[in-house]
């Protein structure tokens, strides 16, 4: 038996109202904030992550999908949605356009990640990006936005998790503190730690093992290491972010997992599962990614989301995404005749707006009316021989169990109008 693959799901018709309702809610967010819907390929360039991601990362290193494809060419299905958004920013000389350009999208994305609750190797997520401005307004309206959309969601019980990373300018020597710090720990450090240590320093800080927990809770903060002017960067973010009365949190530990980050970073997570990997979306500054791959030097944010996590969070929170339209209609008949009238009656209904769905086969009516009922229809359609001679139809309310016959001319008004 073939089976989805592992760290992938079937997104059946019972779940699929969640999906929606997330997607609606995200794309009126985004047509409030004037972001423009964007979709890029599902698949890149492999060299287009390995340099934007960071050859030291987790994702690069152990994540990708990479594979050549026939014609000898490095390919990476998407593991994230903001260095295509880059690619096709420059591609397209987006930079003409009035700046910020403000952009959202939502993608599939692969990750060969060890599968557990919350944690796929396909996953969906919906994002936005704001490209070519460095204004901290822009930082507190996609935090902002980030906030908003678990708001329209009715999801609470969330903290947002603040921080700033710096630049390349005074990075390199919070490094060398981060550095110096963590050599005094080393024999105390787990073995993915130590390898950080020499590869990837910050992201000593935000390692999920208890023993390391501590470590980091005590180590060197970037904040307490900023350049005077992300310094500045960072006070108007936190100023803003005031004025809009978003509620946040310093986290000296949040670093995200992704190379490309500067100044600004920020995460939502479900209350009290701070640190641990549940986070519903994450996001961040990423001033020199745009320069990095070729286009004029753009400053810019974004802003991803989970919606399988998301998902997950609304169930347990006991949200329920909009009812499925269950006004439809279900046609029963009896006899050729009927059968034939039943079929034209179905495409009248469908056309004039209405969902029908028209029975099959040679079966009794006790066993057409079962079928409509396990399909949860409210409304049947019964056409017998005697109907298709005297041209009425028999609507039998499904909930109720009565009938009544209608001329077969009026029946798809009296149902339109019902429906309205
Ligand atoms: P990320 O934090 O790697 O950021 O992913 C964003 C969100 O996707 C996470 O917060 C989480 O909800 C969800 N997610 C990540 N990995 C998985 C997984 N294996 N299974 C299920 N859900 C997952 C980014 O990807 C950045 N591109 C976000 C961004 C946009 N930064 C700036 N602009």
């Amino acid at each position: 038996m073939y089976k989805a693959p592992r760290g992938t799901s079937d997104i059946l018709p019972q779940e699929q109202g969640y999906w929606r309702y997330i997607e609606e809610k995200a794309s009126s967010l985004c047509q409030l904030y004037g972001y423009e819907r964007i979709d890029t390929p599902a698949f890149e360039d492999a060299r287009l992550f390995i340099r934007t991601i960071g050859p030291g990362t987790d994702i690069v290193e152990k994540e990708t999908y990479t594979f050549e494809d026939r014609g000898g060419n490095p390919i990476t299905l998407r593991p994230e949605g903001t260095a295509p958004i880059c690619r096709a920013y420059i591609e397209h000389g987006m930079h003409n356009q009035p700046q910020p350009v403000r952009l959202y999208y939502f993608a599939s994305i692969f990750r060969y990640e060890r599968p557990q609750k919350g944690r796929f190797r396909q996953h969906q997520q919906f994002g936005f990006e704001a490209l070519g401005s460095s204004d901290p307004t822009l930082d507190a309206e996609v935090i902002d936005m980030s906030w908003q959309l678990f708001a329209s969601l009715g999801m609470g019980h969330l903290s947002l998790l603040l921080n700033s990373i710096g630049c390349k300018l005074c990075r390199p020597n919070y490094l060398e503190r981060l550095k110096e710090y963590y050599s005094q720990h080393i024999p105390r450090l787990c073995p993915d730690c130590k390898q950080r240590l020499k590869r990837n320093p910050l992201r000593l800080l935000d390692c999920k093992k208890p023993s390391c927990h501590d470590i980091a809770e005590s180590a060197p903060r970037s904040v307490d290491h900023l350049c005077p002017e992300c310094k500045e960067h960072f006070e108007n973010v936190i100023r803003h972010l005031s004025l809009l009365g978003i509620p946040f949190e310093k986290s000296h530990r949040l670093v995200r997992g992704l190379d490309y980050y500067t100044r600004t970073v920020f995460e939502l997570q479900p209350r009290g599962e701070e640190g641990a990997q549940t986070a519903l979306g994450g996001g961040g500054r990423y001033d020199d990614l745009i320069e990095e791959l070729g286009g004029r030097p753009t400053p810019a944010i974004g802003f991803a989301a989970g919606m399988d996590r998301i998902v997950l969070n609304m169930k347990q929170q006991g949200i329920s995404p909009y009812p499925p339209e269950t006004f439809r209609v279900f046609v029963a008949y009896l006899g050729e005749k009927a059968k034939a009238e039943s079929v034209k009656l179905t495409a009248e209904l469908r056309r004039a707006g209405i969902a029908a769905i028209s029975s099959f086969g040679d079966r009794s009516l006790k066993a057409q009316l079962r079928h409509a009922n396990a399909l949860g229809v409210p409304h049947t359609i019964i056409i017998g021989e005697d109907e298709v001679g005297s041209g009425t139809v028999i609507l039998r309310d499904m909930t109720k169990g009565e009938q009544k016959p209608f001329k077969r001319g009026e029946i798809v008004h009296v149902l339109e109008s019902m429906k309205l």
